[in-house]
């Protein structure tokens, strides 16, 4: 990953731009790094918002051959990568809230987005778009933020590179998706599983404008999260957004 690297000062979104260049037929390991961005984009059309030069804002394209369904798949290889990234890189254990906040003591350090074109059957390619809350500090978050998100920085109290962290991260990337095409999830689950901070806690999650509470029971084969309702059935959601409960 990163052999084609294009870097900008300021960009719209680095996952709209990657998503550009994967259409006009830009190679897997294509690498968008932006410092920073005008329109950056999170999950549910929510704001990606980051101060120029503090935090890592990146996207990839890839172009695995993939059914569509099976992209929530990738998105956990991914979380999973960045935790062993950050842990790699500084020593601190972040958990994963299903399926794929990086968050350490509760508070939100790294956003992944997933964005893709696909035919019915088949993914033409994804874009994988990831942003690692680096060097902000908590005057840096809006207000309505700043008790709900969190950076490296915040937390080791001193100034973190970037640049060795996002090679570091480049490199385990590959190799897990690698993985993941070679021999499918299961092996990635695992990794996720030991890094998850969901699973046994009473959660509210919100799909498609509904809203269920129960409790996280489980991860299925295909990443989708299994929820125990208070009435003892469970359903599985494969994409939601989760607020774990005390
Ligand atoms: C989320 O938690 O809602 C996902 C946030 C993803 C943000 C990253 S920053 C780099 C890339 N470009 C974007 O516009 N979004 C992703």
């Amino acid at each position: 990953f990163g052999k084609e690297v294009l870097h900008f000062q300021r960009v719209g979104s680095t996952n709209q731009v990657a998503l550009e260049l994967a259409r006009k037929g830009y190679p897997e390991g294509t690498l968008v790094v932006a410092e920073e961005q005008t329109a950056g984009r999170g999950r549910w059309r929510r704001p990606w918002l980051a101060p120029p030069g503090k935090a890592l804002l990146f996207s990839l394209v890839l172009r695995p051959s993939l059914v569509p369904y099976r992209v929530p798949e990738v998105t956990l290889v991914t979380g999973a990568s960045v935790a062993r990234a950050i842990h790699e890189h500084t020593g601190l254990r972040v958990g994963i809230k299903w399926p794929n906040d990086l968050l350490y003591e509760g508070k939100k350090l790294c956003g992944i987005l997933v964005e893709m074109e696909a035919a019915a059957e088949q993914v033409n390619y994804l874009v994988l778009g990831i942003g690692i809350n680096v060097n902000q500090e908590r005057d840096d978050f809006p207000p309505e933020l700043q008790d709900t998100a969190t950076s490296l920085r915040m937390i080791l109290g001193e100034k973190v590179l970037r640049l060795p962290l996002l090679q570091r991260l480049l490199e385990i990337l590959e190799d897990d998706y690698q993985e993941y095409c070679r021999d499918g999830f299961a092996p990635s689950r695992e990794r996720w599983l030991g890094y998850q901070v969901t699973l046994g806690r009473r959660v509210r999650i919100s799909v498609g404008g509904k809203e269920f509470s129960g409790e996280a029971a489980g991860v299925a084969e295909d990443g989708s999260l299994l929820l125990r309702l208070p009435g003892g059935d469970l359903i599985s959601c494969n994409s939601g957004e989760v607020v774990l409960c005390r």
